[in-house]
């Protein structure tokens, strides 16, 4: 029994480090995928969780499209930030393998938003590289900076900003590339949704104009994307190409397909993986939890959008047909997290977007203090995950909690990141006034100028979770327990230890 016991540990250990060769092999094994000219739909993607998948609606990945051309002037293509084998976003553990491999001569590592700040650092040697990409590093993190827009009803007081980049007219956020993946559930496109505003020449994405919208949007994205990450002279991608992108993105779908201890996610009639997602239907609203609290709404213009009234919190049922296996069995525990996901009750208090006024459609003036919801509440996209209408909120995943600020609000460190300032100023004489916030992203409030909007951001899509570490808008949270125990000390959500896990490989098997 002792040597069995023995053996069966040596075992266990080999394949350990077998499986941490493979996930070693993945930031090479994405050089090695470009080198081919196509990835075949299907090919598994390993992931420390199991593999991803990425299925494209011409049955492979053209690695040949402008998506994966250099069409600016540092070298950088679409796929330096979105990555086939990393949920079509980047992990912070294969940007810091490329960061090694290449001695930081990826043409991500530049300065222009790569480092932590483009001025007063030195590039001259490894160290000093190191020093200046940490935050792309060891979170993943691009500088985002966009200025103050003029007509703001607030003023920027004060940017603590470690790493230089103070100004004040011009704010930088620093932000997780979002997958460029699963685009076509898209009901706002960037975390501030700017390319679905007038500010930018772009479309809010309604029920009436869904398709047209999100693909214009998504081309005008294409552009800014060139001209600002890859330092474009605005000529490329032209019309044609910037097409091309739109129907590559449209035909994107990603899901983790395997994992390492449950197997393949459509077994034993689990809907895991891709190919259920392929057929799922959507369109703007679909099961908003806002179109629930007011069946219909109209929009300014006179658009209705159809409300229903039927929001359903079980957003995922993908692994119902789990739920009867032996408790011990990890595909039982993703089906307990699925449970988890769709049904325990969170008191949401606090969130900007909710509770203050349901801003989307200035629908409930005043607010609704605590919203009895679930997960879904936010997530209410069915299979998804993301909002299936436009509602972007502030959950306080970028707001330090006053009692110790260099955590936010769900106690995950946030002390990488810049201290902004803002007081709302009066109306009339337009002097700052004495209402003040602090926050390290201004999120919505730097693209509309509303003071209320500071930090309002989307929720992202679910899907391919397990390939994208680390999560939230800020990089904050390094791994999917972190992210559940934010949710626990920011909303007093109580879960045991198994809870906390059980919901871990839900998240995990996305
Ligand atoms: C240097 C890294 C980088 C490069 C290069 C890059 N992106 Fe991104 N991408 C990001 C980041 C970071 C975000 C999120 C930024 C934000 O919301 O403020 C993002 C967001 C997006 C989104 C929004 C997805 C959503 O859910 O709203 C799309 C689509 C996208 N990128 C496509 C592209 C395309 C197309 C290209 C090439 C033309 C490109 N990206 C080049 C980093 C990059
Ligand atoms: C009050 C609305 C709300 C509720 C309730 C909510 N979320 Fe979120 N969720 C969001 C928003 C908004 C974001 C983006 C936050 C950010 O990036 O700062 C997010 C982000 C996430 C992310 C990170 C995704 C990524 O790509 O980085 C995960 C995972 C997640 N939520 C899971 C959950 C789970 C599990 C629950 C239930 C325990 C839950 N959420 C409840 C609004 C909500």
């Amino acid at each position: 029994m002792f040597r069995f016991r023995a053996i069966r540990r040596l075992a266990l250990c080999a394949a350990s480090i077998a499986a941490a060769g493979i996930l070693a092999a993945s930031a090479e094994g994405q050089q090695a995928l470009s080198f081919f000219k196509s990835i075949p739909n299907g090919v598994p993607l390993p992931n420390s969780s199991g593999a991803s998948q990425t299925w494209s609606s011409t049955g492979s990945i053209d690695q040949t499209g402008p998506f994966f051309q250099s069409m600016g002037t540092n070298g950088r293509s679409c796929a330096t930030c979105h990555q086939p084998s990393d949920g079509m976003s980047i992990s912070a553990t294969s940007v810091a393998l490329r960061f090694l491999l290449t001695q930081g001569s990826d043409p991500l590592f530049v300065p222009v938003d790569g480092s932590n700040c483009d001025h007063n650092i030195d590039l001259s040697t490894f160290r000093g590289k190191q020093a200046a990409y940490s935050l792309l590093i060891t979170r993943g993190l691009i500088r985002i900076a966009n200025p103050v827009p003029p007509n703001a009803d607030y003023q920027v007081v004060s940017v603590v900003n470690p790493y230089g980049c103070n100004e004040s007219n011009v704010i930088s956020a620093y932000r997780r590339p979002l997958p460029a993946t699963n685009l076509r559930f898209l009901s706002a496109v960037m975390w501030d949704g700017r390319e679905s505003t007038p500010l930018t020449g772009t479309q809010k994405i309604g029920y009436a104009n869904y398709a047209s919208a999100l693909q214009q949007d998504l081309a005008h994205q294409a552009v800014d994307a060139t001209t600002g990450h890859a330092q474009g002279d605005g000529t490329r991608p032209t019309t044609a190409e910037q097409q091309q992108i739109v129907d590559f993105e449209m035909g994107l779908t990603t899901a983790q397909a395997f994992s390492w201890r449950a197997g393949p996610l459509n077994a034993n009639g689990a809907q895991g993986g891709v190919a259920p997602l392929l057929t799922q239907p959507f369109f703007i609203s679909i099961n908003s939890s806002v179109n629930f609290l007011v069946p219909q709404m109209e929009m300014p213009g006179g658009q209705v959008i159809p409300g229903d009234g039927k929001f359903s919190s079980s957003i995922f049922n993908a692994y119902d047909s789990w739920a009867a296996l032996p408790p011990g069995d990890l595909r039982a525990s993703i089906a307990r997290g699925e449970a988890i996901f769709n049904s325990r009750a969170i008191n949401i208090t606090g969130v900007a977007g909710l509770n203050d006024d349901i801003s989307a459609g200035g629908l409930v003036a005043g607010g609704i203090p605590v919203l009895h919801g679930t997960c879904g509440t936010c997530h209410d996209t069915p299979a998804v995950g993301n909002h299936s209408f436009a509602t972007p909120l502030n959950i306080g995943a970028g707001d330090p909690d006053p009692s110790s600020p260099s955590t936010n609000q769900g106690g995950l460190d946030i002390s990488y990141l810049p201290k902004i300032t803002i007081c709302r100023t009066d109306p009339s004489s337009g002097a700052v006034t004495n209402n003040c916030r602090t926050t390290t992203d201004l999120g919505q409030a730097l693209i509309d100028g509303k003071f209320d909007h500071a930090g309002k951001i989307k929720g992202p899509i679910l899907r391919g979770l397990a390939a994208r570490a680390p999560y939230f808008h800020n990089g904050s949270a390094q791994s999917l327990l972190d992210v559940v125990r934010f949710y626990e000390k920011r909303f007093g959500l109580a879960l045991t230890k198994q809870d906390e896990s059980d919901l871990v490989a839900f998240l995990s098997a996305l």
